[in-house]
């Protein structure tokens, strides 16, 4: 199936498996895969790093404003796929952790910090033919994508893949704290003032509790065959919703 040169926008809830079901489009359909979340991880590191957000997330806006201006995070092809860097240091193992996980939200709430990560994800949409995820790339950044998905799936479903992911890394956490972390950054993302956490009015809803990688890809090219391909098939309905 050939897809036009579009964007494609998906939003949705912490650990709803967005980056994954991102990339397999990516590498599925031949996008560029853009996942914005690690920006804002990389723009926490460095604020964890200069003691610019405090243990009580309390954050040093004069310090952080203009870090701003110099701050150098961007994205590397490797073998690995993209990797994320702030100038020549790879940083993306440690923007994973749940202690940056911990941070990210207050800082994503400082409306001069989603300047910057918008003045980058805009220079990154020019190309078109992008697949980007997020919280608020279909309502704020590209609100002309033109096919936008938003995400979500039981607070336990998130946390036991996310427990996972992070266990697999190494990092000695409980499912308790993994938990916590979702529900707290889930409350921060949907209730700041700017840019929150919200489904676009054209977005379409992809609860994927009960779905597999593989029902997740059928549903995406049910639903792109119906929109750009010639031969329209219905969009599968899977799961509960
Ligand atoms: O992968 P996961 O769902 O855990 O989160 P992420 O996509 O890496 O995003 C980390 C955090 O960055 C989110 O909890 C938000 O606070 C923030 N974020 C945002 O505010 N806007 C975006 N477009 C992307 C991420």
């Amino acid at each position: 199936m050939h897809i036009p040169d579009i964007i494609i926008a998906i939003d949705g809830y912490s650990s709803t498996g967005k980056s994954t079901f991102a990339k397999l489009i990516a590498s599925e359909f031949g996008f560029l895969y853009l996942d914005s979340g690690a920006l804002y991880r990389g723009v926490t590191l460095y604020a964890m790093e200069h003691g610019i957000i405090k243990d009580d997330n309390s954050i040093d806006l004069g310090k952080l404003k203009p870090a701003l201006t110099d701050l150098d995070i961007r994205f590397r092809s490797s073998d690995k796929g993209s990797l994320t860097y702030i100038g020549d240091r790879c940083v993306e193992k440690e923007i994973r952790t749940l202690a940056v996980s911990d941070k990210v939200s207050p800082i994503a709430a400082v409306p001069e910090v989603r300047e910057y990560v918008d003045r980058k994800l805009r220079e990154f949409g020019k190309k078109k033919r992008i697949v980007m995820d997020g919280r608020d790339i279909g309502t704020t950044v590209f609100p002309e994508a033109e096919l936008k998905i938003f995400m979500t799936a039981s607070p336990e479903v998130r946390a036991e893949r996310r427990l996972k992911e992070l266990l697999a890394k190494g990092e000695n956490v409980s499912y308790e704290d993994v938990l916590h972390n979702l529900a707290e950054r889930d409350r921060i993302d949907s209730s700041r003032e700017t840019s929150p956490l919200a489904k676009a009015d054209d977005a379409l809803i992809l609860d994927n509790s009960d779905m597999t990688l593989d029902d997740q890809i059928k549903w995406v090219k049910a639903v792109l065959s119906d929109r750009f391909g010639n031969h329209a098939e219905k969009p599968m309905k899977f799961g509960k919703s």
